[in-house]
């Protein structure tokens, strides 16, 4: 496993320094739905990053964001979100960062998250912890919610669907000590990891947004679930990871405006005519 997160943490890295050099340069934006914006340089990392795991394990099958790659049913397969906060990047707002993941038999075994703005790496390989820049993460131990900083984000799609997320972040907003919406997944998730966040949840996010982020919070001591408090699938959409001590609290929250469409429904931003 840790040939192959060797290879994640060059990939991420690479990515990341291309991000840092061209965030402040114009970019070349198209939208992949009405408010869902993709720049030349999210296509430049996914290739770069598909390239660099292609070329080291030319079999394993890769799930990355931009592009559809051919699945082999190989057992291995890479859950890549090259740049994820293309908003943020987009406007020069600079908080954004690289999700890499690999799937072994249907467990995330490794997971990077790199925020190269601020320089940070963290790994994850299922088993053995987190770290950030090599020192072990941990959760935080804050408690009760009402004491507690959480992150969100809402859905592309939430001017025109009413499961938006808007109400458990108004519901979150009266009974936690604040919430924030930083706009970058993968980040949030890395952040509870390292207990500078608290709790963390979203709805109709994707495999690539959280593949990574969820095992540094597992990794981390924390726990992670669907709303519900049921074990978590990267393939559903719905996350809740904390540092487990409010666990049960944030469910009880989330249970008040449930989100209940079910995985293979969500849209990517399209607005449905
Ligand atoms: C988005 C970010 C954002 C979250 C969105 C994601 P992208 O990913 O992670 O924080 O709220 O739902 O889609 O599109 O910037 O890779
Ligand atoms: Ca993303
Ligand atoms: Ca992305």
């Amino acid at each position: 496993m840790h040939d192959y997160l060797d290879i994640a943490i060059r990939a991420a890295r690479a990515a990341g320094q291309m991000q840092k050099e061209r965030l402040w340069s114009e970019h070349d934006i198209e939208f992949k739905g009405e408010i869902n914006l993709v720049t030349e340089v999210d296509k430049a990392c996914e290739e770069l990053i598909v390239g660099m795991i292609r070329a080291a394990c030319p079999d394993h099958d890769i799930l990355a964001e931009e592009n559809d790659y051919a699945a082999n049913g190989a057992a291995c397969k890479w859950i890549i979100d090259p740049l994820d906060g293309t908003t943020n990047f987009a406007h020069g707002f600079p908080w954004f960062g690289v999700s890499i993941a690999l799937e072994v038999d249907g467990v995330v075994r490794l997971g990077v998250v790199y925020h190269p703005m601020m320089d940070e790496l963290f790994t994850a390989v299922k088993g053995e912890g987190a770290f950030v820049n090599g020192r072990p993460l941990h959760v935080s131990v804050r408690q009760p919610l009402k004491n507690c900083l959480l992150a969100t984000g809402f859905p592309y799609d939430r001017t025109w669907v009413n499961e938006n997320n808007f109400d458990n972040f108004m519901n979150f907003q009266m009974c936690a000590r604040a919430v924030r919406r930083a706009g970058a997944a993968a980040l949030d998730l890395a952040y509870v990891a390292a207990g500078r966040l608290d709790g963390y949840w979203e709805c109709k996010l994707k495999p690539w947004d959280v593949a990574a982020g969820q095992l540094l919070v597992a990794e981390a001591g924390g726990t992670v679930s669907n709303h519900a408090g049921d074990p978590f699938s990267v393939y559903d959409h719905r996350v809740l990871a904390s540092n487990g001590l409010i666990h049960a609290e944030m469910v009880e929250v989330l249970k008040k405006v449930p989100c209940r469409l079910p995985a293979d429904v969500i849209e990517m931003g399209h607005k449905k005519t």
